[in-house]
């Protein structure tokens, strides 16, 4: 109580004063059996472990968070957070997916933990990303005004995002920036997240000569690789574990090459997921990412005249050019049997003469997140196949139908799936 010795000091000089297999003490007012024997130790911690579930610790019952926090919970509602992994669940995949990658893409760009992944905790970061995550029908006429009615995006002063998600995420982005500001003042905290990356640059003189951090405008990456990023890795992940359900033999495969890698590396390492050696954990995303492009196309707008090579056709300033991606990722001249998912097809070289397979895009204006949309989608893998096998449930669709609404491959059913444990 006066702070002259630590607690585990002050037991140890009780347990070397006792003998016998256990002792009593008091913590201020409240009694507790110290136990000295291995062999009782063992019964309260593993034989009679139902006798001895919880803590001793208070829980916070008027904050959710930290109420549920594995550490403090008790009984049923620590054992189900706990042991969720031991048992055979029925997964909705684009529900785990939606989770995973947000809790990646806020941590690394925005900055923030937005507490998605755990259970029974509210994550209103996740709530409001979500919200608009299924297209609707307005959200169709909004694209079709963005694509092909310009005018009409003008008259209305339409937004492409929603104003609410919008403000919210700015004025979250705007306090992290705030606090990590602060703290650089008082220690050297970093993160090496976009914050501090954006914190760098608004520090940085010469950057400052040519850009205006003042108002939202420092804002727009951030929320850009937020939405470009969190739909699309969330549909890859969804898509890749459906095919993974739906082809048994593919998954027996990727599961021996994560096994071995995890083996040869001791863990999960990025330098494991980025070794060629392990490269089929590539081929089953990029076969993923050929059945279910992220946009159905990619465009461009000719900006001066240009006559195409080898024919007579001039393109002419303004005018609009479509790339057909899911065409190509279709056409058996590239991929025969384009409607099986083998992943075996990327053993070949793509793209050696010119571009069919373009999932990304490709040159200057191509997906700037397409390392950490792989690396992201590669630790799922890694982490997930191991342990469970991805199994299907009598409610699985077996047929899959895309959203007709909007540019890119969304089922329209639920993906259902079973996450059977393996050890
Ligand atoms: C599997 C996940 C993803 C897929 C399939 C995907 C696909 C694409 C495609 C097809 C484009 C257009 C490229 C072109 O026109 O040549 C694009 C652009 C873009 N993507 Fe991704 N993307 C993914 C993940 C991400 C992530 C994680 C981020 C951010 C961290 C991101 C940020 C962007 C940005 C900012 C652009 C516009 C680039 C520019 O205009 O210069 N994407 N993406």
């Amino acid at each position: 109580m006066i702070l002259r010795e630590n607690l585990g000091n002050v037991l140890k000089e009780i347990y070397d004063s006792i003998d016998g297999p256990y002792f009593g003490v008091f913590m201020f007012h409240l009694p507790y059996l110290v136990l000295k024997s291995p062999q009782l130790i063992k019964q309260v911690l593993v034989k009679d472990f139902s006798n001895f579930m919880n803590r001793t610790w208070a829980q916070a019952k008027h904050d959710e968070i930290q109420k549920n926090m594995m550490f403090f919970q008790h009984g049923e509602e620590w054992k189900v957070t706990r042991y969720l992994n031991k048992h055979s669940e029925a997964v909705d995949l684009e529900h785990l997916a939606g989770r995973y990658v947000l809790n990646g893409i806020s941590r690394c760009f925005f900055g923030i933990n937005p507490h998605c992944l755990e259970d029974g905790v509210k994550s209103d970061f996740l709530e409001v990303i979500q919200q608009g995550s299924r297209p609707s029908t307005f959200d169709g006429l909004r694209l079709f005004c963005y694509l092909y009615h310009h005018e009409l995006v003008d008259f209305f002063k339409l937004n492409m995002f929603d104003k609410k998600m919008l403000d919210y995420c700015s004025s979250t982005f705007n306090d992290v920036l705030k606090t990590r500001e602060e703290a650089r003042k008082s220690s050297n905290m970093r993160v090496n997240d976009m914050a501090d990356i954006i914190i760098d640059l608004k520090q940085d003189a010469e950057y400052n000569k040519n850009f205006d951090f003042g108002g939202d405008k420092v804002l727009a990456q951030p929320f850009m690789f937020l939405l470009a990023g969190n739909g699309t890795t969330t549909m890859s992940f969804t898509f890749t574990f459906y095919e993974l359900c739906m082809n048994p033999d593919v998954q027996t495969k990727l599961r021996d090459t994560i096994n071995e890698m995890i083996e040869d590396y001791g863990g999960i390492k990025y330098e494991g997921l980025m070794d060629k050696k392990y490269n089929y954990i590539d081929m089953v995303l990029a076969e993923t990412h050929r059945m279910y492009p992220a946009i159905f196309y990619l465009d461009r707008t000719c900006t001066s005249d240009i006559q195409l090579a080898g024919t007579d056709y001039v393109v002419r300033k303004g005018e609009r050019i479509l790339i057909p991606t899911m065409a190509l990722h279709y056409d058996e001249k590239y991929f025969p049997e384009p409607h099986k998912f083998n992943p075996d097809r990327f053993l070949d070289r793509v793209n050696e003469d010119g571009y069919y397979y373009v999932p990304f895009g490709e040159g200057p204006r191509e997906c700037i997140g397409n390392r950490f949309a792989l690396l992201n989608l590669k630790i799922a893998l890694a982490n997930i196949i191991p342990n469970f096998s991805i199994e299907r449930r009598p409610e699985t669709v077996t047929k899959m139908r895309l959203n007709p609404v909007g540019i890119s491959a969304i089922p329209v059913d639920r993906l259902i799936v079973d996450f059977k444990p393996l050890k």
